[in-house]
């Protein structure tokens, strides 16, 4: 029989989730694209600053510095994020945290990225739309609307 999972509890752990998190998203079909293409994201610059921002909400460690939403604007800039980019973020993070943890730790990393989704789409689809500014790509929408 598997062990039974434990709860997120050490900055290792973190690490754990979120590096398991992002090699997911990464090679993504939907999402893969807005780190690899888009962003071209470095992702041993980016870790350490995503394990921070966990810490923070989950160990109460003040590790991560706030303007989470910032580089999200930026890279709506670049190429729109809709709603249905943020539901499959959230489908794949929901998977990964139900994969290698359980407990109260683990229900508060579903529970807040949900929110912070929320309010990042709320935030970009009130930020204003540049009249005939190109659209690198046309987005089929899924789920909700
Ligand atoms: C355990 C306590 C909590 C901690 C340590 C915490 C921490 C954080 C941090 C660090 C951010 C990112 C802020 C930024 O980068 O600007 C954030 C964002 C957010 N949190 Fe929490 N949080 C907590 C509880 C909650 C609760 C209870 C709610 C709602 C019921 C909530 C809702 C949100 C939302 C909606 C955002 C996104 C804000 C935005 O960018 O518009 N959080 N939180
Ligand atoms: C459509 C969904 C999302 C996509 C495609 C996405 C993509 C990205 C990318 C490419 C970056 C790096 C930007 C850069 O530095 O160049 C980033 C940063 C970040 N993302 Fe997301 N993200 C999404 C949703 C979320 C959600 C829901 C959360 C939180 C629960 C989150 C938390 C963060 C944080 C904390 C950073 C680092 C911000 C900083 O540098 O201080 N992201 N994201």
């Amino acid at each position: 029989m598997a062990e039974p999972l434990t709860d997120i509890e050490t900055r290792a752990d973190v690490e754990r989730l979120v590096r398991a998190f992002y090699e997911r998203a990464m090679s993504d079909t939907m999402i893969g694209y807005l780190f690899t293409d888009v962003a071209k994201l470095d992702l041993d610059e980016h870790l350490p600053v995503i394990a921070s921002f966990w810490e923070t909400i989950l160990l109460g460690v003040p590790a991560y510095s706030g303007g989470a939403f910032a580089p999200h604007a930026s890279l709506n800039r670049l190429s729109p994020l809709r709603g249905g980019h943020f539901e499959r973020w959230l489908a794949l993070w929901t998977q990964t945290v139900d994969e290698l943890f359980a407990g109260p730790k683990a229900q508060l990393a579903k529970a807040h990225a949900t929110r912070v989704a929320r309010a990042f789409h709320r935030r970009i689809q009130g930020l204003p739309v540049e009249p005939g500014e190109p659209q690198p790509l046309t987005i089929t929408l899924h789920g909700e609307r």
